[in-house]
């Protein structure tokens, strides 16, 4: 067996062998195959990206049949049970887990980066009272490269590396702030004895307390929800801040890059849809109907189905148990039972089993946020924090590959060509 394709291009009948290197050929090795020397050379359509590797990674493995998910080979599963997002976080970004030291060290950064330039606070309190915390956390990302100048300084490995603190640091201060915005309410300091997740309670819910103390479960909960949001390969969020650091912009440009993708309704919206869907279903007797409707191919089941998973959605299954430890806190949400009801028949039922239909990580995930008392509008905000890591991994792994090009990717020019302009005063005249 030769690890090579052999092309015939019925055209011009010359044949080409093009190597095969880990399941894939090198579009660029196309650009041979042309029907003459002047003419340009084949290349393939691929709108999406749907069968094109943009990368070779080790950053994350998913195996969508088998509903596997590993983040530098560990799997999930063990990590949402025994790991902490910190600790998650530093696996992603330098590919090994940390030595004790290394760990307290990190942890010890992170947290002592927690502040913002006192002029980020002013600048936020600019928006208007409706801004969407998604758009102050994306606009406020990007700001962070005019405090940090030398962020642009890509290369030097210290320089990324306390970049790459300070974002994961300031990320849940940008975005606690941003929800406080709306409701009007007085900013809240990072307070640096508290853990991650506490702090960003803190910060998103105190009120006049000396110190705001989370109830450790909700911390923990919400620690895991970061853990599963952490990374997911070459998604479109994590391709929008591979596309626009290839340009090796600074890492607070290529971010704000990647939480406008998130912020996109196919992307990151999809457990408020679900949200919607369980309040308009109302009650476990109209579960019936709704399922019909969608059989009838009049709705989706929102939550259900992945590109990818085709087996389960390994985090969707960890989610849940993560709805009873919240739950426990914050009393049932009345949406679970309907949530549970609509799972239990649409697996056992012919049209969702024949196409592999299961419930996805946002199925859970709303309701759980909702249970928290988080709006709608904070949910994309909260996984663009839990997926900072991972983005900021897959931006230092790109700085480093020496196969990485500026993306510029190939059109098929469709419109018109050679018209000759006529001054818009002949046109008008
Ligand atoms: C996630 C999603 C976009 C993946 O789509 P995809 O891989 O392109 O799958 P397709 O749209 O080709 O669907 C394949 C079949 O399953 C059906 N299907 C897919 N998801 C469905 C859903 N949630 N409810 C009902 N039917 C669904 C499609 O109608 C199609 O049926 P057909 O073969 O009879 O035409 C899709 O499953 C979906 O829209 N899910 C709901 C939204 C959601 O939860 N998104 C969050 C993803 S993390």
């Amino acid at each position: 067996m030769t690890d090579s394709l052999t092309v015939r291009d019925n055209r011009t009948g010359a044949e080409y062998d093009i190597p095969i290197t880990d399941g894939t050929i090198r579009a660029a090795d196309l650009g041979q195959i042309k029907t003459a020397d002047d003419q340009p050379g084949l290349a393939t359509y691929d709108p999406g990206f749907v069968n094109t590797a943009s990368c070779r990674s080790s950053v994350t493995y998913i195996d969508g049949e088998k509903g596997v998910l590993e983040y530098r080979g560990y799997p999930i599963e063990q990590l949402a049970e025994k790991s902490t997002f910190l600790e998650v976080s530093y696996l992603l970004i330098y590919g090994e887990l940390p030595t004790k030291e290394q760990y307290d060290q990190w942890v010890h950064e992170i947290t002592y980066h927690t502040y913002v330039h006192e002029n980020v606070k002013s600048f936020m309190q600019g928006f208007r009272y409706d801004a969407h915390p998604m758009g102050m956390l994306m606009a406020s990302v990007g700001a962070l490269s005019t405090f940090y100048p030398e962020a642009s300084d890509i290369q030097d490995p210290a320089n990324r590396h306390i970049q790459t603190v300070r974002m994961i640091a300031k990320m849940p201060t940008l975005g606690a702030w941003a929800f406080r915005h709306a409701q009007g309410k007085p900013y809240i300091y990072p307070d640096n004895d508290l853990s991650y997740t506490e702090n960003f309670l803190s910060m998103l819910f105190k009120m006049s307390e000396h110190r705001y103390d989370a109830d450790p479960r909700l911390a923990k909960a919400l620690d895991v929800l970061f853990i599963l949001h952490a990374d997911h390969e070459q998604n479109c969020s994590t391709n929008a801040v591979r596309s626009v650091g290839s340009s090796q912009v600074d890492p607070y440009s290529a971010v704000a890059a990647g939480i406008g993708a998130l912020f996109g309704p196919l992307h990151g919206g999809a457990n408020e849809a679900v949200l919607r869907m369980l309040r308009r279903i109302g009650t476990k007797e109209n579960i019936p109907s709704f399922i019909k409707g969608v059989k009838d191919g009049n709705e989706r089941l929102m939550g259900f189905g992945h590109r990818v998973y085709k087996n389960y959605d390994p985090r969707a299954k960890i989610i849940k148990k993560a709805c009873d430890d919240v739950f426990e806190v914050t009393g049932v949400n009345p949406l679970l039972e309907i949530a549970q009801e609509l799972e239990k028949i649409a697996l056992e039922d012919e049209y969702f089993v024949k196409r592999k239909l299961y419930p996805n990580v946002d199925f859970y995930s709303g309701l759980i946020y909702e249970a928290f008392q988080f709006p709608p509008e904070m949910f994309t905000v909260l996984f663009a924090i839990g997926r900072t890591p991972g983005w900021l991994a897959q931006w230092g792994e790109l700085i480093q590959d020496k196969d990485q090009k500026i993306a510029r990717p190939k059109q098929i020019y469709t419109g018109d060509r050679t018209l000759t302009f006529t001054p818009a005063e002949e046109r008008w005249g």
